[in-house]
């Protein structure tokens, strides 16, 4: 069952307390992606939760980096499109770009205008919401080049930081600490 993959998913993901910081229990999604049964079984939650949720979904847009691990396994899945959020200087030809907060200090992500036509229903994905800002900055260049965002997808959130507050989609997780 769904409630089965996730508890076998769940038992996977790596803890590390104090990485990278004092303070900071790391949430690390690669312990679980060594495990082949793990790789499906994320790959199905997500894919299942997308199908339910946003069926008529044209893109899936995933974040630096950690996002780069779903958005084409979802896309080949879906039958959709991907596409690319980076973080700044590394994508070619016109882009938009938008300054985020992280928890210590800022940084800019961007995004190519030619990636998203005006009107495409767009999901976007990552690994995890801590403070939020990452997927608001990736929101908010969704929408400056003319797309529809549908809801923001991780696999964990860290229900602390109430990043969720911060977002003005719908917003689901697999998982939450
Ligand atoms: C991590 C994580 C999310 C973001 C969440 O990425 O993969 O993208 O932080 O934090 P927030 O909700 O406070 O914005 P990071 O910036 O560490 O980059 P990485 O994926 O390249 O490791
Ligand atoms: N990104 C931001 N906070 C994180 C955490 N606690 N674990 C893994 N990735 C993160």
């Amino acid at each position: 069952s769904g409630a089965d993959k996730l508890d076998y998913v769940k038992s996977k993901i790596g803890e590390y307390v104090d990485f990278p910081k004092k303070g900071i229990v790391f949430r690390d999604i690669f312990g679980a992606l060594t495990d082949g049964k793990a790789c499906v079984y994320l790959r199905d939650l997500l894919a299942h939760h997308i199908r339910i949720t946003c069926p008529d979904v044209e893109l899936i847009v995933g974040l630096d980096s950690r996002g780069f691990l779903f958005n084409l396994l979802l896309a080949t899945e879906l039958g959709t499109g991907c596409a690319a959020i980076r973080k700044k200087g590394k994508l070619a030809g016109e882009v938009v770009a938008v300054e985020y907060q992280l928890e210590y200090g800022s940084d800019t992500f961007e995004l190519q205008r030619s990636a998203i036509k005006p009107g495409q229903r767009v999901v976007i994905v990552d690994d995890l919401l801590a403070t939020g800002g990452s997927l608001l900055a990736a929101t908010a260049l969704v929408r400056k080049v003319g797309g529809v965002v549908l809801e923001c997808l991780v696999v964990m959130e860290l229900l602390g930081l109430e990043g969720r507050k911060k977002l003005d989609c719908n917003v689901h997780a697999l998982i939450k600490y």
